[in-house]
């Protein structure tokens, strides 16, 4: 029997494994950013490029990083959107895709986190192929190619720097809406060490748990696949052995280096595996509270893998193995409840809080019934091993405010 996964029977009959945005990893990388696209004979020839990214990235001076990399080159920057909103905004993507056109950008470099990959990636839809952000919600509504787009992230979370999703807040309805194409695989991601080194211990918790539920909700999900699993559960044991010691020291360390493998190794697996219920809540409360993507999936996690327990207790049986519980033999869900603790256990060594109503969050039945209703219209929840009727989901929710 498989030591780590149990040698577990093929859930799908049939399944895509799709993973085409190439990576470069390490120290140095975005300095050297104009050789590496010279290298690369589709990209070569475009040098009018749009830098995307935010007003923390851009304080914690890695704009000047990216810019200097250009500098004194062939390639001319011809749009600098340095103010991307947190957790973007349909909007501002609009109004983004309006200046990628009327200055013709050849190639996108999105430097940031999950907010500034996601604005870049369906600016670039809505200047290639019109309309707003809306019109391309759900799966498969994009149709055809983007400007290609260079992915260098600076958080340890959302991985969109290798997946085909994007997901932006429409303000306007309160809710978060989550455009899937595989036309949003960036063409190259850019893992440098030196993009991390800033991050805020804070952010490195929120947005490691944010790729713990990746890889958690991919191994778990209705169309887990193995390769998918592989990188999971690999995904999984990297950030047990690296998150506390990312958060407690700054700089382009082993730790945050790996965190970054971690993060884009879960993201690869959940793009072709999706996630599950504790994405559907974290984004209705994300979108109804303003609480951080990572943060709100963190709290939200726990919750979500007792709910799951009796369909996938085999699934959490490796996932505590891969955190490290030690299995001496007991049932997958003696195994897979270890595993829950050892979450809820992590989380409280990274100083991330145990409910919602730590962050603000109210805990009156009108909210609940509100996130509940968002997240049962959420496409995410579709994916989840336990669909759950509304009053189900309903007391799910209330348990995790
Ligand atoms: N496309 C996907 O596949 C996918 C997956 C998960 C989440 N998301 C989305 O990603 C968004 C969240 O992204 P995020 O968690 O990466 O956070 P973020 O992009 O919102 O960034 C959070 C904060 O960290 C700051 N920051 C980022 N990098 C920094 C650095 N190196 N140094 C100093 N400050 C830095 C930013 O300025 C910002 O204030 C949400 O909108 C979420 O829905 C997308
Ligand atoms: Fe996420």
């Amino acid at each position: 029997m498989g030591f780590i996964t149990g040698n577990p029977p093929l859930t799908r009959p049939d399944a895509t494994f799709a993973a085409p945005t190439e990576i470069k990893h390490g120290i140095g990388k975005v300095s050297n950013l104009t050789i590496e696209l010279q290298l690369a004979p589709d990209l070569a020839e475009r040098m009018r490029v749009a830098i995307f990214t935010d007003a923390g990235v851009a304080a914690a001076g890695l704009l000047d990083v990216v810019q200097q990399a250009f500098a004194g080159s062939d390639y001319a920057i011809v749009a600098v959107i340095d103010d991307v909103p947190p957790e973007s905004d349909a909007e501002f993507v609009k109004q983004a895709a309006a200046k990628l056109n009327e200055r013709e950008a050849s190639l996108i470099v999105a430097l940031g986190g999950g907010s500034v990959m996601d604005t870049a990636k369906i600016a670039a839809v809505i200047a290639a192929h019109g309309g707003e952000a809306g019109d391309y919600e759900g799966g498969f509504m994009v149709p055809g190619p983007i400007t290609p787009l260079i992915a260098i992230p600076t958080t340890v979370g959302t991985g969109s720097e290798v997946t085909l999703a994007a997901v932006v807040k429409d303000n306007a309805r309160r809710r978060k809406l989550t455009i899937a194409s595989p036309f949003l695989f960036p063409r190259l991601a850019v893992l440098d060490p030196n993009m991390v080194a800033t991050l805020p211990a804070k952010l490195v918790a929120w947005t490691g748990f944010d790729a713990l539920t990746h890889a958690i909700e991919a191994y778990s999900c209705v169309e887990r696949e193995p390769i998918s699993a592989a990188l999971a559960l690999a995904a999984i044991e990297l950030i047990a052995d690296n998150l506390e010691a990312a958060i407690q020291e700054a700089g382009p360390t082993e730790a945050r280096a790996k965190m970054q493998y971690a993060a884009t190794m879960a993201a690869m697996a959940f793009s072709n595996s999706p996630v599950g219920a504790v994405h559907a809540i974290a984004h209705s409360v994300g979108a109804l509270f303003g609480i951080h993507h990572g943060l709100s999936n963190a709290i939200a996690l726990p919750f979500v893998m007792e709910f799951n327990l009796p369909a996938v207790a085999a699934h959490y049986a490796a996932v505590a193995r891969a955190l490290g519980v030690t299995d001496a033999g007991q049932s997958a869900e003696a195994m897979a409840a270890a595993g829950i603790a050892a979450t809820r256990a992590l989380k409280q060594r990274c100083g991330v809080p145990a409910q919602y109503r730590e962050v603000g969050v109210p805990t009156d039945a009108d909210t609940a019934a509100a996130i509940a209703d968002l997240t049962l219209e959420d496409i995410c929840l579709s994916f989840n091993p336990v669909k759950g009727e509304r009053e189900e989901i309903l007391a799910l929710v209330a348990r995790a405010l």
